[in-house]
């Protein structure tokens, strides 16, 4: 199983914001969501978006090149023309610190 690699302290990320994190050859984003914090790949399934240049309506994130939008929560597929989940990473605090895993192969 991968280890976990600490991202960024808690209190560095306020509620509403996000924080880009490079993990090898992608980007991920941590998202504060009304205090619960969720890490989502940064690439839209439909044609490679960036989500982060996009906006975040309530427990959604939307593609700012077609408007595709997912769960932030669980990286689900909300509103086409993507219709692949985005990937979601295992997220956890450890000593005020926001810690993910890359499970992406993982067994
Ligand atoms: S690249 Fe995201 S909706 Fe098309």
């Amino acid at each position: 199983m991968s280890d976990w690699i600490s991202v960024c302290a808690a209190d560095e990320l306020p509620q509403g914001s996000q924080h880009v994190f490079a993990l090898d050859d992608i980007s991920v984003i941590i998202i504060n969501l009304n205090g619960d914090y969720y890490a989502i790949e940064d690439c839209c399934t439909h044609d490679g978006g960036t989500l982060s240049d996009g906006e975040i309506d309530g427990e959604e994130i939307i593609c700012p090149r077609h408007f595709a939008s997912f769960s932030i929560k669980t990286g689900e597929v909300i509103t086409p023309p993507a219709y692949e989940a985005i990937h979601t990473f295992p997220l956890r605090m450890h000593e005020k610190m926001i810690q993910i895993r890359d499970d992406r192969f993982d067994s």
